[in-house]
């Protein structure tokens, strides 16, 4: 009826403003600056193999998870999973990490009475302190098996040598960070493993007693030890970690992918 009149029904009218404002959006300036040529977000792209391309070249998201893999490498027995359940592991630290540092100040005089005060008094404070500590236990193992898978199928070989190599600082970094935090409680284990550690670098050679005194801030193990630790636990340590984490995914993509089986 209304059709008749030559007026369209209000669905349809309504449709088609919608699709209007949504081309406009799509038309300006603020949206072409913030999706690239190549997104699926952006228009003007016909669908052919290299449009397929730019779409995954020109999108984070795509590279991490691409539109095409080979089929071998979505084979759980092949990689086991190590390298994603040790990225998995890395952001449930950061967040219950985010958690514990509402709750922990790091000086000699308060962080073993803030870590009692968040065991018995915070809400879920000891849940997420327990799974900050297993995590970080369960991430050293599955990145040092992920190591292992990745040598046992001999994936450390050309073209994948240099993401070995950064395989190999994203160890160390996770050995650091583990080894970082456990001075955090400040309890008698924290503070005799910190020590031993401390004399042990002590005997570097030439620089022996500088590298100690960096480390200790100090000729000895204090509250000026604690706050280095600490800045290098939730700061440094991290921020490095993940700068290396996106050269290695990024990496594996331009790597040709997953290594093939054996
Ligand atoms: C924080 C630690 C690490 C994270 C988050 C990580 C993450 C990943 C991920 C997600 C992959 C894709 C395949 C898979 O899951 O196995 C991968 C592949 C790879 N990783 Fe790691 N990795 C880490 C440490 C290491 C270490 C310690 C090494 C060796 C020293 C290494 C060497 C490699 C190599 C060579 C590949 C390519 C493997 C292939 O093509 O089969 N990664 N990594």
């Amino acid at each position: 009826m209304a059709e008749e009149n030559g007026k369209k029904p209000a669905g349809q009218a309504l449709q088609e403003r919608l699709s209007q404002v949504n081309d406009r959006m799509q038309d300006s300036q603020a949206w072409s600056s913030i999706f690239r040529p190549g997104s699926i977000f952006r228009k003007g792209y016909s669908d052919s193999p290299r449009n397929r391309s730019y779409v995954i070249m020109n999108s984070v998201m795509y590279h991490l998870h691409p539109v095409k893999v080979k089929r071998h490498a979505v084979k759980v027995s092949y990689t086991l999973c190590l390298g994603g359940l040790s990225f998995f592991l890395f952001i449930l630290l950061t967040v219950t990490g985010i958690f514990l540092m509402f709750f922990y100040r790091p000086t000699a005089a308060q962080a073993w009475d803030d870590i009692q005060i968040l065991q018995t008094a915070v809400g879920f404070g000891l849940l997420v302190r327990n799974m900050h500590r297993w995590a970080a236990h369960l991430m050293v193992l599955t990145v040092f098996l992920h190591m292992a898978r990745v040598f046992y199928h001999g994936a450390y070989k050309p073209p994948r040598e240099f993401n070995w190599v950064i395989g190999v600082m994203l160890l160390q970094l996770t050995l650091l960070l583990s080894f970082t935090g456990y001075l955090l409680p400040w309890d008698q284990l924290a503070l005799w493993a910190v020590t031993v550690g401390t004399n042990m670098m002590g005997f570097t050679p030439v620089f022996g007693e500088q590298v100690r005194f960096v480390l200790l801030g100090g000729v000895e193990i204090g509250t000026d030890t604690l706050l280095r630790w600490y800045v290098l636990h939730v700061l440094m340590l991290p921020f490095v970690i993940v700068i290396f984490m996106a050269i290695h995914f990024w990496r594996v993509r331009k790597d040709g992918g997953i290594s093939g089986p054996l």
